[in-house]
């Protein structure tokens, strides 16, 4: 039988392990890593990436993909303005409940336009804004899903970039050259902005 002696430091060291783990989630308040950029620029690529890395440090991760988003939350929706606004807004909601909740949440969208980007950073607050920018030519020169090409022959209308308008960040947090950068430099140029702004204190370089 324990000692009244041996419970309480047992209790005690309780206490200590219970206010540590408080401090770790105070230590890593929750924010939205906010991709946009053209249809192939490699957004997805580097969400997949970063998240690997940030879920090695212990962080709660949550990738939102655009394709992925629209195939639940948004099926049905297309590509008009007033459809694309629909999207962001269904994205940055949920996006804005995770970050609340202390999740490292990374959204992979085209979200093209300002005002809706704008929107967003309002309404989730722990939120940075990261262009993810390849030129039009090096997109279509990768077509990774083939869709260029059918954009150009007029198969897909509206197509971000070809038919339909994209407005880059004029002041984003982060610009990140996915042509002449590979994806581990743009993935530690996040993680270093991360570190700068408080969200990863720990986080050594790999
Ligand atoms: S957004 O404009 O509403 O932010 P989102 O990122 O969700 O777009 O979806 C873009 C993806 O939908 C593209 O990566 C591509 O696979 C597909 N897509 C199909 N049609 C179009 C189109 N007309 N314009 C852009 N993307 C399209």
């Amino acid at each position: 039988m324990a000692t009244s002696t041996e419970v309480a430091s047992h209790s005690r060291t309780n206490r200590t392990r219970t206010k540590g783990a408080e401090s770790a989630i105070e230590a890593r308040p929750g924010v939205t890593i906010w991709l946009t950029g053209l249809s192939g620029a490699g957004k997805s690529t580097i969400a997949t990436t970063l998240a690997g890395r940030l879920e090695s440090t212990g962080s709660r991760v949550e990738v939102l993909d655009g394709d992925e988003v629209r195939q639940n939350l948004s099926q049905g929706l297309g590509f008009s303005k007033i459809d694309r606004d629909l999207n962001i807004r269904r994205l940055a909601y949920v996006a804005k409940l995770l970050t609340r909740n202390g999740v490292s949440v990374i959204t992979a969208a085209i979200s093209p336009y300002t005002d809706t980007r704008e929107e967003a950073r309002r309404s989730i607050g722990n939120f940075l804004e990261i262009f993810v920018n390849a030129p039009l030519d090096t997109c279509i020169e990768r077509d990774t899903k083939g869709l260029y090409r059918k954009a150009y022959a007029g198969v897909i209308t509206a197509f971000t970039g070809v038919s339909d308008p994209y407005e880059p960040p004029t002041k984003p947090d982060l610009e990140l050259h996915t042509d002449r950068e590979s994806v581990e430099e743009s993935v530690e140029r996040v993680l270093a902005l991360l570190r700068e702004r408080g969200y990863l204190a720990g986080l050594q370089a790999a």
